[in-house]
């Protein structure tokens, strides 16, 4: 097989970045997540295209999976039920069932290892079991720690605007996700970027208005093992440039051996702060009222 996609939307793309992170540290297979309706020409009968709906319901990725159908690419499809169901049971196509009842960016764990499992015995990657097992027993151990310092920092980020910089490449995603929960969870803006390249544009972005850049607090995310030296000093200079422009800046370290338990670590200590916020802004982190309303309204619209 020459490549790997996998195509979904919000919470349920997610999963594919995880993978995507593992494999890229891993194995020479490129892998893509695809987050719009067609797929791109590459996807072809030696793609394996994995479908992620938490709900089977979204539009994109039926439109995704319906592209990928007609060209003949080898489909695994990742639900908890909806019209991708019916379809991957009327299609012949492997389902991976996903329990139902939890919102779709609770179900990360149930998105992300099913995928790597199917890898592994196509042979496109390694065993991951260990790592998973570590995971595990990293946040359990850790989770009353996290929760804690989650519940200092949401208090903090009260009435401030978080920007979250990633310190490696494979960091990217759990920026992101810091960022997506934030918003779904804590109904607040904010934005994620990555180190280098945030240092050769973004950087020159606090600059007006000047309201606005005194409540960006930023947060570091840094992982020693992955990221290069060079990095983490890079990040201190730049904050110390923005230093009275900006709200203040921390950086939280990844713990764990593995790659995989490292990324949680942050990413579920990123989870638990939006509930914090969220708690403290007194909005419930469950619902989603104006992505449902958005999704019915486009429902209504000719497709
Ligand atoms: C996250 C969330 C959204 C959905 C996205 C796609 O909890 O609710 O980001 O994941 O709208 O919907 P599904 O996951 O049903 O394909």
């Amino acid at each position: 097989m020459d490549n790997v996609v996998i195509t979904g939307m919000g919470g349920s793309a997610i999963g594919g970045e995880i993978v995507k992170s593992l494999l890229l540290a891993d194995t020479s297979i490129p892998v893509m997540v695809w987050r719009d309706y067609r797929l791109p020409p590459m996807v072809g009968r030696r793609t394996v295209l994995f479908a992620s709906s938490y709900s089977g319901n979204t539009e994109e990725t039926i439109a995704a999976y319906l592209s990928g159908r007609e060209r003949g690419v080898q489909i695994f499809v990742l639900t908890s039920g909806g019209r991708l169901a019916e379809m991957a049971a009327g299609d012949g196509v492997p389902l991976i069932k996903i329990p139902s009842g939890m919102p779709p960016r609770a179900a990360i764990g149930f998105m992300s290892i099913p995928i790597l499992v199917v890898l592994n015995k196509l042979g496109l990657c390694h065993n991951y079991e260990d790592d998973i097992m570590e995971t595990e027993i990293l946040l359990k151990e850790r989770m009353n720690f996290w929760r804690r310092r989650a519940s200092a920092l949401g208090n903090f980020l009260f009435k401030q605007i978080p920007i979250i910089y990633s310190m490696s490449r494979v960091l990217d995603w759990v920026g992101y996700r810091w960022q997506c929960q934030l918003n779904e969870n804590a109904k607040v803006i904010a934005h994620h970027g990555c180190l280098p390249e945030q240092s050769h544009n973004e950087v020159m972005g606090f600059g007006a208005p000047d309201f606005i850049n005194k409540r960006i607090f930023i947060i570091g995310l840094f992982d020693k093992k992955s990221a290069h030296h060079r990095t983490l000093i890079r990040f201190q200079e730049m904050v110390k440039l923005l230093r009275g422009y900006i709200a203040g800046f921390r950086i939280y370290e990844t713990e764990g051996k593995s790659l995989l338990a490292r990324m949680f670590s942050l990413s579920v200590f990123g989870d638990l702060v939006s509930v914090m916020l969220a708690k403290q802004r007194g909005v419930d982190p469950l619902t989603i009222p104006r992505i449902d309303e958005l999704k019915g309204s486009l429902s209504r619209r000719k497709m």
